[in-house]
Order: C-alpha cells, then sequence, then structure tokens
C-alpha cells in the first residue's frame, strides 16, 4: 500500500528536490568550466548539457511547488568545489539523484 504524504510533506520533499536540482545546476556549470586537458573538452560540453537540464528539472519542480501553493526554496545544497579533474567527475557522478517529483508530481 502506498504512503500517504500530507501536501505540506510533499510540497517540503518538492523543496528538497528543488535544492538538489539548484546543486546539480552549480555543480555541472562549475566543472564544466575547470576541466583541464583536451581529453577531457567531450566531457565539459557534456556536463553544459546537463546544467541546462537541470534548469529545466528546478522549474518543474518549483512549478508543482507553487502549483501546490508551496515558495519554492531558493537556496542549493552545497557543491563540492575543487581543482582536481578526477575529483569534480566523482563528484558530478554522485550529484545524480533521483527527482522526488518524478515519483509524486500530479500527472498531466
Ligand atoms: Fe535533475
Amino acid at each position: 500500500m502506498a504512503e500517504q504524504i500530507t501536501r505540506k510533506q510533499l510540497i517540503d520533499k518538492l523543496n528538497d528536490d528543488l535544492c538538489r536540482e539548484y546543486q546539480a545546476i552549480i555543480a555541472y556549470v562549475v566543472y564544466s568550466q575547470v576541466l583541464k586537458g583536451a581529453e577531457y573538452m567531450s566531457i565539459a560540453k557534456e556536463l553544459e548539457k546537463h546544467a541546462t537540464h537541470e534548469l529545466q528539472h528546478a522549474i518543474k519542480v518549483a512549478r508543482h511547488i507553487d502549483y501546490l501553493g508551496g515558495m519554492p526554496n531558493a537556496t542549493p545544497k552545497p557543491v563540492n568545489r575543487s581543482r582536481s579533474t578526477k575529483s569534480n567527475l566523482a563528484t558530478a557522478l554522485g550529484e545524480e539523484v533521483p527527482d522526488v517529483s518524478e515519483m509524486a508530481a500530479p500527472r498531466r
């Protein structure tokens, strides 16, 4: 049986998701620009694309929060930054998280 949650709990979960979307946007913007070395340039371009995808996710989540009567958060989760390409790539891969909005948003 599916767990029942209140509207407030759903808004809180979506706002938490929104903070992670902001985190991902920032991470992909930063990592795409600080990667060094010709072998990483195609990855950098991919990270730029991911930044725009995450922005679309953030807009979608914020729309759902507003639809539910909540106020979208404006604060990202912290972003790890490093001059180490390997560290940034490992973090970038770790930033991928399932979107609560994909599971909980009303279907249209
Ligand atoms: Fe996302």
